[in-house]
């Protein structure tokens, strides 16, 4: 029964589309969420954590379209993984519920009936590409083409992963359905949209509030200064989602039902507990409500989300919790490096709270990006977790079973040096509190340094072969057992698994609610092991399952499925190892001589000084350097080692380095001063 004073608090993580297995990067956000979460239970305070399928969008139906089952069906088996995949991580989720349910479609109707009876639902017709033999409206990831700038083939939508230009589709040079390869043609349809703008002073106020991350506060700012648009909430059918009641064919975008998702399975669960769903909900609630998400989608719950729940009459959220993107050995999760980890292929090799420990280690309050360094990963859970906390109980623990039958002494002989572990669980919690889990981390493992120095220091297996020294030994062992047992009631919203091991050891709840008091004279159990330690193969093992997986997914290819924000796409993986560069031989060439070239419109013909010796390079610059005599005297960078090339006009000894997407637009590149012709470039 939480006390009087207990806080109510509601926290939500973000719905994982139900179109895909879940990886690290989701479990990124549930492990700090549900950090956060065990933390304010073990505090004391009355804290639900609900999430969801986000069960949704045109990518769900193709998605089950190409497997042969039905749409539910798809759901179904993704409820069924997710769910398994974040109980596997410990992630004590009070409800994990779909968006595909009854709740939700009734809170989505009735969201949007008060949005619309507030004069807040705009309806007009816009024209968009249309798929004409699959019949669907196509979004811009749906169509693909030659990019307008650069001219590769095969790009998609909105922006070439080639040159990074970004266009709209209606740009791309010879565009066609990806779904079916067809020409899309324009077809007009009516849409609904949430009239946002009429928000912009509630928004401006909210995000100024003081209750966000300055960064993201900042974000919202310079859209809100740049000016809203009315958000789309309708897609044409085929869709898979909710009708809109008084718009047949027409469905809820994804993104409209899903933060109402949130509500639904708040609502599921207090149909089952009999907590009251309104208390949290209502305009005037003095409940806290948070949402962790990701950066890249704090549009729809910084804007979007707060407006809608104002026009219809609910309060807002306290605060959203902002984390930054997983990275792996330092850059994006990569499917050919193996660095793209689903949940199950670490699961299959790792303990869970080997990441959990190392995610909190990470975490802080701010939006930085958090790196899985594999190496550090293993290193740091190696040292930290085994040879320094669990180290203080394996080394007191067979000296008490031995000689003491498991029983502590009566005497605390370290009262102070007790009382101090107990006492820092203050600065410990306010950390936790301020989703500073680095700095808890920090805090936690100083303390056990301490443990471990004062072990040291007394020499208890010294003592244990001194004559009458039985006492000090016990003593100091009964000493180090109250230490362990207090980093555990710290580390307990991180390791829960291993906390609940050191319950059965220790014979004692780890509570960090009520007020703890050395253990004296307590009886303990034998020691069990509590973690052992990451051997690099087992971390060898989750990547090399990672990149089989991507070789037979390739073998495999279908037509791509992309997600509903397509984060998680990845461009061509075209990583070379540092061997693979070394061999180029790049050196600092002067150009002593440029001239056009006889019949060819397109080329230059340079000769570049190497310090040591000349030669000859064609390049295709001349569009670029109308006057090839400014470019004499100039330093620029020549692949030295390139095979010698037989051309119409001669043969090309090298090439030099430029920039630019071609035509007149080419930049060569040039070294800093003090650079002279010859020098390797590396
Ligand atoms: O970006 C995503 O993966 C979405 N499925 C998150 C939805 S969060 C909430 F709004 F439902
Ligand atoms: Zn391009």
């Amino acid at each position: 029964m939480p006390a009087a004073s207990a806080r109510k608090i509601l926290v939500t993580s973000a719905l994982p589309y139900a179109n895909g297995s879940l990886h690290l990067g989701h479990l990124l956000e549930q492990v700090q969420t549900d950090i956060w979460v065990r933390f304010q239970k073990s505090r004391g305070h009355q804290c639900t954590y609900v999430c969801a399928d986000d069960a949704h969008g045109t990518a769900i139906m193709l998605t089950a379209e190409q497997q042969g089952i039905t749409a539910q069906q798809q759901i179904d088996n993704m409820h069924a993984e997710h769910s398994r995949d974040s109980a596997d991580f410990l992630i004590g989720f009070d409800n994990f519920y779909t968006t595909h349910s009854d709740e939700n479609r009734a809170f989505s109707n009735q969201i949007y009936t008060r949005l619309r009876d507030n004069g807040h639902i705009a309806v007009r017709e816009i024209t968009q590409a249309f798929d004409p033999e699959r019949q669907l409206f196509l979004s811009d990831r749906y169509i693909k083409g030659t990019c307008p700038r650069c001219k590769t083939a095969d790009q998609y939508g909105d922006n070439c992963e080639s040159c990074g230009a970004t266009y709209s589709p209606a740009e791309l040079i010879d565009a066609v359905s990806a779904l079916s390869g067809a020409t899309p043609i324009d077809k007009d349809s009516e849409h609904y949209f949430f009239t946002l703008p009429a928000f912009a002073d509630m928004l401006k106020e909210w995000t100024a509030s003081g209750t966000l991350q300055p960064q993201i506060a900042n974000k919202l700012g310079e859209w809100l200064e740049a000016g809203l648009q009315e958000w789309d909430i309708s897609r044409d059918a085929p869709y898979f989602g909710f009708e809109i009641p008084d718009a047949p064919g027409k469905y809820f975008y994804v993104w409209l039902d899903a933060p109402i998702g949130y509500m639904a399975s708040h609502q599921n669960l207090c149909n089952r507990t009999g907590d009251d769903f309104d208390s949290y909900w209502n305009k005037d609630s003095s409940a806290e409500l948070y949402h962790f998400i990701g950066k890249d989608i704090i549009n729809f719950h910084g804007l979007f989300w707060p407006a809608m729940l104002t026009s219809a009459d609910y309060r807002t959220p306290s605060a959203i919790f902002v984390h930054g993107f997983l990275t792996v050995n330092g850059t994006k999760m990569s499917k050919s490096r193996g660095t793209f980890i689903k949940a199950r292929t670490y699961l299959d090799h790792l303990d869970p709270e080997y990441l959990r420990y190392y995610f909190a280690a990470k975490l802080s309050g701010a939006v930085d990006d958090i790196d899985l360094n594999l190496e550090d990963f293993v290193q740091r859970v190696n040292s930290d977790v085994v040879g320094k906390v669990v180290n203080i109980a394996s080394r007191c623990a067979g000296f008490l079973r031995k000689r003491f039958d498991n029983q502590l002494s009566e005497h605390c002989a370290e009262p102070d040096m007790v009382q101090s572990f107990i006492a820092a669980g203050d600065d410990i919690a306010q950390l936790y509190e301020a989703r500073e889990f680095n700095k808890a981390i920090r805090e936690i493992i100083a303390l056990a340094d301490r443990a471990n120095q004062y072990i040291d220091e007394k020499k208890p297996w010294v003592l244990a072969r001194e004559e009458g020294k039985e006492a000090e030994v016990h003593e100091v062992c009964s000493v180090g057992i109250n230490l362990f047992r207090m980093l555990l009631v710290y580390l307990k919203p991180v390791l829960p698994a291993m906390a609940e091991r050191s319950e059965t050891f220790l014979q004692v709840s780890l509570d960090w609610n009520t007020n703890p008091q050395p253990l004296v004279g307590h009886q303990i159990n034998d020691f069990i092991p509590l973690m052992t330690r990451i051997e690099a193969a087992q971390v060898e093992a989750v990547v090399a399952a990672s990149a089989e997986q991507q070789n037979a997914a390739s073998q495999a290819a279908a037509v791509p499925v992309a997600t509903e924000t397509a984060t998680e796409t990845e461009a061509a993986d075209n990583t070379i190892t540092y061997d693979d560069f070394a061999k180029v031989e790049l050196r600092i060439a002067e150009i002593v001589a440029a001239e056009t070239v006889e019949g060819a419109d397109k080329l230059l013909c340079l000769t570049l000084n190497l310090g040591d010796s000349q030669r000859q390079v064609f390049a295709g610059i001349r569009q670029a350097y109308p006057q090839p005599q400014t470019l004499v005297g100039k330093m620029t960078v020549c692949v030295a080692n390139l095979a010698a090339r037989k051309m119409r006009f001669g043969v090309s000894e090298g090439m030099v380095l430029a920039a630019g997407p071609g035509g007149e637009n080419i930049y060569l590149l040039e070294p800093h001063a003090g650079a002279t012709p010859g020098m390797l470039v590396k």
